[in-house]
């Protein structure tokens, strides 16, 4: 686990899907673990997914989703503060200042913007700006470090470029935020044996249904060695999908019955079944008591939202008064 105390740490959760089991041992578990020594700021990032997302439900729903996913998996709201993105709109505002001095040059080196033009995708300003954006969220709560995947490395990095030139125009207005990259451990392989991935269609979910698991499970690629062959425990997907829930002896047990034999990848898929679906057993329980209450998840993210906004508006100020932005109204907490 992650060695790092007393920051301000912030981090964002795109609400463009489902979350599955790669979000959590690649990030969620981490961002959890992490609120313990640290001051946390998670918010779902849903101005982020309107980039892509256009349906007003869809969104609505994807955003409570998130949120509900987290605190079912052990977000504590006492230690950390959970918000939604858009319920700090200042965040806008920011954006907008830090676009004046972002270089074109530099969004259009963006890997994941260039990544997305590759694939076809017609580009809206949304996602040219998406960076300048993320920059805003990291720097108006002037945030240490930013717990992320190694895919999100180089934006933290362009927001860096932003703070410090901003800093230069400017004076010292802006923390300087690092990356945390989030050690890939687990690579969580999809059912396909790619990495695990929304865009690849190859994920399990983390609360979904037993039904929808077993078939996940079942589904999962194997090669066509016959049940009564030994099997290479090295190569499997099963078997690394087995390692993320399963103690040592337990997946050194399932090795050697794949270099025995007489062990199918039907019987594999059943024990690493099992293991999901227990592993997920108390976070489930909660998330059901808390789909229950809806009430108490909305009133989590008010409070949180109260929290940031009010730590934004500081950062803010300073921003304001260094760029000479003239306000002559302030609604400060009206909105309570
Ligand atoms: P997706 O690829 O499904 O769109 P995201 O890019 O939204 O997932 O993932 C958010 C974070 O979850 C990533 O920055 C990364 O830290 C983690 N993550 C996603 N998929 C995996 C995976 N297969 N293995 C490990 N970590 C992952
Ligand atoms: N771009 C991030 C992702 O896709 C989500 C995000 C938006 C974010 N704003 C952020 C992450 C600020 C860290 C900090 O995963």
């Amino acid at each position: 686990m992650l060695e790092v105390h007393g920051k301000r740490i912030l981090s964002g959760i795109q609400p463009s899907g489902v979350l599955h089991i790669g979000n959590y041992f690649g990030a969620i578990r981490q961002h959890i673990a992490l609120q313990e020594d640290n001051q946390c700021y998670y918010f779902v990032a849903n101005y982020h997914a309107m980039t892509t997302i256009h349906d007003k439900d869809e969104l609505t729903q994807n955003t409570l989703m998130v949120a509900l996913d987290y605190l079912a998996l052990g977000l504590n709201p006492q230690k950390a503060v959970l918000f939604v993105q858009s319920d700090v709109p200042e965040v806008t505002e920011l954006a907008w200042m830090l676009s004046t001095i972002t270089p074109m040059g530099l969004l259009e080196r963006a890997h994941a913007y260039k990544d997305k033009l590759a694939k076809g995708i017609s580009p809206n300003h949304g996602l040219f700006a998406y960076p300048v954006l993320m920059a805003a969220d990291i720097l108006i709560y002037d945030s240490h470090l930013v717990p992320v995947g190694k895919d999100q490395k180089q934006h933290v990095e362009m927001t860096r470029d932003m703070a410090e030139k901003f800093n230069s125009l400017y004076g010292e207005v802006l923390t300087i935020p690092d990356a945390l990259i989030l050690p890939e451990v687990a690579v969580v392989p999809g059912i396909d044996g790619q990495k695990m991935s929304k865009s690849y269609g190859n994920t399990i979910e983390i609360f979904c249904d037993y039904k929808t698991l077993k078939s996940r499970v079942m589904s999962i690629v194997t090669d066509s060695t016959p049940l009564e062959a030994p099997k290479d425990p090295d190569n499997s997907t099963i078997i690394d999908l087995y390692k993320l829930f399963a103690s040592a002896e337990e997946v050194e047990a399932m090795r050697q019955k794949f270099l025995a034999g007489g062990y199918g990848y039907g019987h594999a898929k059943k024990e690493l079944l099992e293991k999901i679906w227990n592993y997920f057993e108390p976070y489930r329980k909660k998330r059901e008591e808390l789909a229950a209450n809806m009430d108490y998840v909305h009133q989590v993210l008010r409070e949180g939202a109260f929290k940031a906004r009010e730590s934004a508006e500081q950062v803010m100020d300073r921003v304001r008064k260094a760029a000479g932005v003239v306000r002559h109204i302030s609604f400060d907490k009206a909105f309570m």
